[in-house]
C-alpha cells in the first residue's frame, strides 16, 4: 500500500495541476526575482546618459517603423560576436530603454554599437536608399523622413511618461525638449538616436 501520497496525486489531475503550477512559480521566482534588486542588472553603467530629446523622438521612429524586425541590439558574449561587434552588450546599458530593442531577428547586421561606426552623411544617403551605399542590401528605403518633421509638441509628455519609470529627466530637460526638436526632421533624429547606440560602454575591439 502506498503511503507517500504519490498515488493520491496521480490519480487526481486537478490537484497534480495545482501542484505543478506551484512548484514551476517557485522556480521562476528564485531567477527572476533577483534581478531586479541586483546592481549589474538594475544599475546604470558608468557614463550612460539618458536619450536626448532629439534621439528619443529617433527612437520612436526606429520602433514605429519596425527596424527592430530586422536588426538586433545586443551583443552576445561569443568570440565571433565580439570580434565583429565590439564589447559584448551588459543589462546596464539599457536601463533607460523602454521599451528595450534587443530583438530576436537579424536580417541586417546587431546595432548595438553602431554608434560613431560612420558619419552622420553616411546614415543619410544609407537610410535614403541603403543600394547607393551597399548594392547587394536587402534593408527597404525610408525616404520620406526627410521630408517629415519630428513631433516637437508630443516630447515632453514623452519624457514625463519615461520619468516616472525611473529615467532621471529633469525639469529643465523637459521644458526644453520642444525647442531642442524643433525644425528637426524624423531622419535627424533617427540619426542622432543610431549615433548614440553603445556609445557609454566604449567599444573594445
Ligand atoms: C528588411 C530588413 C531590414 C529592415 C526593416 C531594416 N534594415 Fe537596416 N539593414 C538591413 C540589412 C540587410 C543591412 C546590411 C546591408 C546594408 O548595410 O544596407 C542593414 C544595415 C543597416 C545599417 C548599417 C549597419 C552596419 O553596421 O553596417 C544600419 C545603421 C541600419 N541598417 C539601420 C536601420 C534602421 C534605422 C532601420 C529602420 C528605419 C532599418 N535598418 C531597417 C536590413 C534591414
Amino acid at each position: 500500500m502506498d503511503t507517500s501520497g504519490h498515488a493520491v496525486i496521480e490519480k487526481n489531475m486537478g490537484l497534480m495541476i495545482v501542484l505543478i503550477i506551484v512548484a514551476i512559480s517557485f522556480g521562476g521566482l528564485v531567477e527572476i526575482v533577483p534581478l531586479f534588486f541586483q546592481k549589474s542588472t538594475t544599475e546604470p553603467v558608468a557614463g550612460l546618459k539618458p536619450y536626448t530629446a532629439l534621439q528619443l523622438s529617433g527612437r520612436d521612429v526606429y520602433i514605429r517603423e519596425g527596424c527592430y524586425n530586422c536588426h538586433s541590439q545586443m551583443i552576445r558574449p561569443f568570440r565571433a560576436e565580439t570580434e565583429r561587434y565590439g564589447h559584448y552588450s551588459v543589462a546596464g546599458e539599457f536601463v533607460y530603454d523602454h521599451p528595450f530593442q534587443w530583438g530576436s531577428k537579424r536580417t541586417g547586421p546587431d546595432l548595438a554599437r553602431v554608434g560613431g561606426r560612420y558619419s552622420d552623411d553616411w546614415h543619410r544617403v544609407h537610410l535614403m536608399n541603403p543600394r547607393d551605399l551597399v548594392p547587394e542590401s536587402n534593408m527597404p528605403a525610408y525616404a520620406w523622413l526627410a521630408t517629415s518633421p519630428v513631433d516637437a509638441d508630443g516630447v515632453p509628455a514623452k519624457m514625463k511618461a519615461l520619468r516616472k519609470v525611473g529615467v532621471p529627466y529633469t525639469d529643465e530637460d523637459i521644458a526644453k525638449a520642444s525647442e531642442a526638436v524643433k525644425g528637426k526632421t524624423e531622419l535627424d533624429a533617427l540619426i542622432a538616436y543610431l549615433q548614440g547606440m553603445g556609445t557609454a560602454l566604449r567599444n573594445v575591439r
